[in-house]
């Protein structure tokens, strides 16, 4: 799939096997999601266009660049924001559009309650961010209120991926590149993933 892409990264290999741990405690699993956030956003942001701008070093004149585009990250509530503060770290400047989905227990499809994006894009690039793409239906319920927002450029950064969860979206937006830290082997009949690492919501938030 042309729009899928799994980090090889050792590093993001390492600590997410740490991560899916039972006995990794909520303050680890944290710290964890940050680091991971932090890698795969640095492989996810590889085409960012660029200026030229000079500068001047202590020795003269230095060609170089600026990023160019303005930037928005979308967690998805509530286990996306533990996304939110590694990228930051990375990219100071950016803006962050919260937006709340929850998955029903019985009919696995997104119910949204949280929206607060102004009437016209704010940004050029969306990085909608979400631990876990499982059935796809919040990626894809996301992505729909960003483009109905007028959003042109988006891409979706996970850490761990259903089969089913990544076919899905990518059928309903095959323009929107798929970052995750790995692809997992299914989904069980209550729609989590296996072996996933339960509920990311649950185990960062110690509920
Ligand atoms: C989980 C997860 C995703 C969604 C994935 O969230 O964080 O948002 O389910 O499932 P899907 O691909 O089948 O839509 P959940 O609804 O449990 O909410 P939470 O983040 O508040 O725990």
């Amino acid at each position: 799939m042309a729009n899928l892409h799994i980090s090889q990264h050792p590093l993001v290999k390492h600590k997410l096997t740490t991560l899916r741990d039972i006995d990794t405690d909520h303050r680890a699993f944290r710290e964890l999601v940050r680091e991971l956030a932090l890698l795969l956003c640095y492989e996810a942001t590889q085409d960012l266009p660029l200026s030229e701008r000079v500068v001047n070093t202590p020795m003269g004149e230095a060609h170089g660049y600026k990023a160019q585009e303005t930037i928005g990250l979308v967690p998805i509530l509530r286990a996306g924001l533990g996304l939110v503060e590694g990228i930051m770290e990375l990219l100071p400047h950016v803006q962050v559009w919260h937006l709340g989905l929850y998955r029903d227990e019985h009919t696995l499809r997104p119910v949204e309650y949280y929206n607060k994006l102004p009437a016209e894009p704010t940004v050029q690039l969306c990085l909608v961010l979400d631990p876990m793409l499982a059935t796809g239906g919040s990626a894809i319920a996301a992505i729909d209120v960003l483009k109905q927002w007028g959003a042109k450029r988006i891409k979706y950064i996970g850490l761990i991926g259903a089969p089913e969860g990544v076919e899905n979206l990518s059928k309903h937006h095959p323009d929107v590149p798929i970052h995750l830290g790995e692809l997992d082997e299914g989904l069980n009949d209550v729609g989590f993933i296996i072996p996933g690492l339960g509920d990311a919501g649950d185990r960062m938030f110690g509920t």
